[in-house]
């Protein structure tokens, strides 16, 4: 099988062909990714598949994108490439605008004009907006679409157009709306690897607001094999599917407090600082639907692939600490 991924050289784009190629090593993976300051080619330095080959590209090159799938003529797309941090959203909407929706649709014009078998668009459960704390309501597949940041307006956009083209042109698609994802290889300006991180460098953790905001976490890999999942099932063309974590419950202080146990320190690290605006209170998601169809659940304790994680960000400082820098000068300049 061919597979075009885009913003393989992200975090869980990275995860994934990593994943993929282990599972599938006779498959050709083609990595599509324009390097972005959350694309990193060292996510993949450890691959070796001579199946594998990357371009930088950008996949609002309209051009570049058309001639890329002629040339490799790929069977399934799977979509990752995105900006994907909110907190950047709100300082620069545009970029936003231009590569979660204007490069899905590039994508999506090239996949038709190439009678590709599957277009797989990987969205977030922030589309739904926020849930209520305290409220024990999941988003699950038909929950109304109610985005509250440029990051998750954008991705709603672009899931909208994914569905227009299945239901205007018969493109065969599918959609993940997943939760949190944590693991290794996750840039540090995300919560949990820059609070790992900063406790490794014994600095404090920013806490947002009250810190009562509820998000739920699903480990890495699990996502991946829900993609697999979905990818090698023809049933579920056409189809959304919600993916979450084993335990969605989890406040960002509880979970600060699980990895600050994991230190061996106390709360005193915790420094609660403005909250982000429009800041979604809380993200729960039902994944029944994908359990009934296929057989999928969550196979990662958060607990224990927390710890894991942690000691991955520990062994792994030469791949985090450059990227570190640029993430705090963010932080710094905002
Ligand atoms: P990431 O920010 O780590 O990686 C995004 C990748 O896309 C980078 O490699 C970047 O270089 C690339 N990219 C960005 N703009 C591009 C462009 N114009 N052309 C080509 N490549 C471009 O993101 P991630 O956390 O791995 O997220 C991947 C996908 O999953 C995104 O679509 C995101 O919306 C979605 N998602 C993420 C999470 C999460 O918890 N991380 C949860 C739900 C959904
Ligand atoms: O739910 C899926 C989404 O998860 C993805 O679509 C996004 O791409 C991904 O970035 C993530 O969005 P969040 O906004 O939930 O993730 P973030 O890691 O930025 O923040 C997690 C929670 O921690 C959130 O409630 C904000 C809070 N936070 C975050 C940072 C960076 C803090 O309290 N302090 C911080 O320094």
């Amino acid at each position: 099988m061919k597979l075009l991924v885009t913003g393989g050289a992200g975090f869980i784009g990275s995860n994934f062909i990593r994943y993929w190629s282990g599972q599938h090593p006779d498959d050709k993976i083609l990595n599509i990714d324009n390097l972005t300051y959350a694309g990193n080619i060292a996510n993949l330095a450890d691959l070796e598949n001579q199946n594998y080959s990357f371009i930088e590209e950008n996949i609002c090159n309209k051009t570049a994108i058309d001639k890329i799938f002629t040339d490799f003529q790929p069977e399934i797309v799977v979509h990752f490439a995105a900006e994907t941090h909110v907190d950047r959203s709100l300082e620069n909407p545009s970029l936003f605008i231009k590569t979660n929706i204007l490069g899905t649709y590039n994508l999506l014009e090239a996949s038709l004009k190439n009678k590709i078998k599957r277009f797989h668009h990987i969205s977030t459960d922030e589309v739904f907006g926020s849930l209520d704390i305290g409220d024990d309501k999941k988003f699950r597949e038909t929950s109304p679409y109610g985005p509250s940041s440029p990051y998750s307006a954008s991705k709603a956009a672009s899931d909208h157009l994914v569905r227009s083209y299945a239901e205007s042109y018969d493109l065969p698609i599918s959609i993940t709306n997943c939760s949190n994802n944590f693991g290794p290889y996750q840039y540090p300006e995300k919560f949990l690897p820059r609070i790992i991180t900063n406790l490794i460098e014994d600095k404090n953790i920013p806490v947002y607001g009250d810190g009562k905001n509820v998000r739920d976490w699903l480990y890495v890999e699990d996502h991946c094999r829900a993609i697999e999942m979905i990818l090698l099932n023809d049933k579920t063309i056409g189809k959304t599917y919600c993916v979450g974590g084993n335990q969605n419950d989890i406040s960002n202080l509880d979970i600060t407090k699980m990895v600050l146990d994991s230190f061996g320190l106390d709360d005193s690290k915790i420094e609660f600082i403005a909250d982000r605006p429009g800041h979604d209170r809380k993200y729960a998601v039902d994944w029944s639907l994908i359990n009934k169809d296929l057989g999928w659940e969550p196979k990662h304790n958060t607990a224990e692939w927390l710890e894991e994680t942690i000691k991955w960000y520990r062994d792994n400082s030469d791949w985090w600490q450059k990227l570190k820098i640029e993430a705090e000068n963010f932080y710094a300049k905002k």
